[in-house]
């Protein structure tokens, strides 16, 4: 630790780590679990860059125990895991596989043994594939069978777990799998792009009442979205609008339906009738949230991209700035983001339930992991969190991405997020020194 002044977060800030399913768990064809969109999408050529899957992944369905007791050796406060939809009810819809249950049945109680809260989301992308040939988000339908699949993991857990997440990140979701296409199930299509959206918000809030309806607990139930403070290029008009328009699809697309009501308006001729909403989807999409989780990586700079006119994903580099292997690095922007949520939509709470960085870690000749760029990330990061928290804005808690380095998506292996090394080849865990950084931080309840 450095001997800088200690800032301290308040009393009972939840610190944790956050991983999902499909990035960790392996055992993909197991006990039942049947595949999801991203086990069909890997085994295409050319989709993912080093040609893996998530077939094992980190074996963290074999290895859970051993990844639970690491968790309690750092001292960490809480974890931030997604269930596998396929595995709990593995065509999506219809018959529950009661081995997915007790999967994550045994977890929550060696979660709670060791005193670590657990937050549970409910959809990290790992859509049944059956559902997909069904339409996947195209398909009104498969938001009423999201909240039959809530429905089903409450009623079983829903006496230990308090805290729920619907989705992670749905703009994910929606513009990569279905506009960009670099995620499952790879379409290309803007039309998809905004059906899907309109389908994820309204699942969340078919889900929002399954949960409460299901559980025996009074829950604390919130959506992760991916925020990030969107700057224009340069002081041109072209480039100030095109910011704002891709703030609107980014971040109010999905704040403004949840925590207002209603899609920006301002999206409306681009958007309006793109999205298929029904009389009484935006009451639904609008109920009563009781956090909303941030994931910050990085800022967004945008200049205006005559080529691209309606979704102007003109996305740009600044020159000067520090990047790591996936995006610019820009603590600022985790206090400007926090703020602007607080300021614009008030949530009752704010949790940050993802931040991290790839930096491409290896044992040194000791066996050391000498991750000091994470460190810097975490610290810088924290520091703007805190300064956030000083300024009013109600950020419970902090979920470093990742626990354990895993399987990145499109980037495969390539890319290491994690506070724990994993030696794909032994499954060996080592922990990095940003992970006992990390305990550091969570010990005295505050960063240096
Ligand atoms: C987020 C995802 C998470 C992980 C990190 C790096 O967008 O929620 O699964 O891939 O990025």
């Amino acid at each position: 630790m450095s001997d800088q002044p200690l800032l301290r977060f308040p009393d009972g800030f939840v610190w944790g780590t956050a991983t999902s399913a499909y990035q960790i768990e392996g055992a993909w064809d197991e006990d039942g679990r049947k595949p999801s969109i991203w086990d069909t999408f890997c085994r295409q050529p050319g989709r993912i860059r080093d040609g893996s899957s998530g077939d094992v992944a980190a074996d963290h369905y074999h290895r859970w125990a051993e990844d639970v007791a690491l968790m309690a050796s750092l001292g960490l406060k809480a974890y931030r895991f997604s269930v596998a939809w396929p595995r709990v009810i593995p065509d999506g819809s219809g018959a529950v596989n009661p081995a997915g249950l007790d999967f994550y049945d045994r977890l929550v109680d060696a979660l709670l043994e060791r005193g670590i809260e657990p937050f549970v989301t409910l959809y990290h992308w790992d859509l049944p594939q059956t559902l997909q040939e069904r339409g996947g988000w195209l398909n009104r339908d498969t938001a009423r069978v999201f909240a039959d699949y809530a429905h089903v993991v409450a009623a079983r857990l829903g006496d230990r777990v308090r805290t729920w997440i619907t989705h992670n990140e749905p703009w994910v979701t929606a513009f990569v799998g279905y506009f960009l296409g670099e995620h499952a199930p790879g379409m290309q299509d803007p039309l998809a792009t905004f059906r899907a959206t309109h389908h994820l918000l309204l699942s969340h809030g078919y889900a929002v009442e399954a949960l409460r309806a299901a559980a025996h607990l009074p829950l604390r139930v919130g959506i992760t979205l991916n925020l990030s403070p969107v700057h224009p290029a340069s002081d041109a008009e072209a480039d100030r609008q095109a910011a704002d328009r891709f703030d609107g699809l980014l971040n109010r697309l999905f704040l403004d339906p949840l925590l207002k009501g209603s899609y920006p308006q301002d999206l409306q001729p681009l958007i309006g009738s793109l999205l298929p909403v029904e009389p009484g989807d935006l009451e639904r999409i609008a109920a009563s949230l009781d956090f909303v989780g941030v994931n910050y990586y990085t800022r967004t700079v945008i200049r205006h991209d005559p080529a691209l006119p309606v979704l102007e994903l003109g996305q740009v580099q600044p020159a000067g700035s520090e990047y790591s292997q996936m995006w610019e690095i820009y603590p600022a922007g985790m206090y400007e983001l926090l703020m602007r949520v607080w300021r614009d939509y008030r949530p009752a709470d704010i949790f940050i339930t993802e931040n991290g960085i790839p930096v491409p870690d290896g044992l040194d000749f000791d066996g050391r992991v000498r991750d000091g760029r994470r460190i810097t990330y975490l610290r810088d990061h924290l520091i703007q969190a805190h300064r956030a928290i000083q300024d009013g804005a109600p950020v419970r808690g902090y979920f470093h991405w990742s626990l354990l380095d895993n399987f990145e998506w499109a980037y495969g292996y390539t890319m290491r997020f994690g506070l724990i090394y994993v030696d794909y080849a032994t499954q060996k865990r080592t922990v990095k020194d940003s992970g006992h950084w990390y305990a550091a931080v969570v010990r005295e309840n505050g960063v240096r």
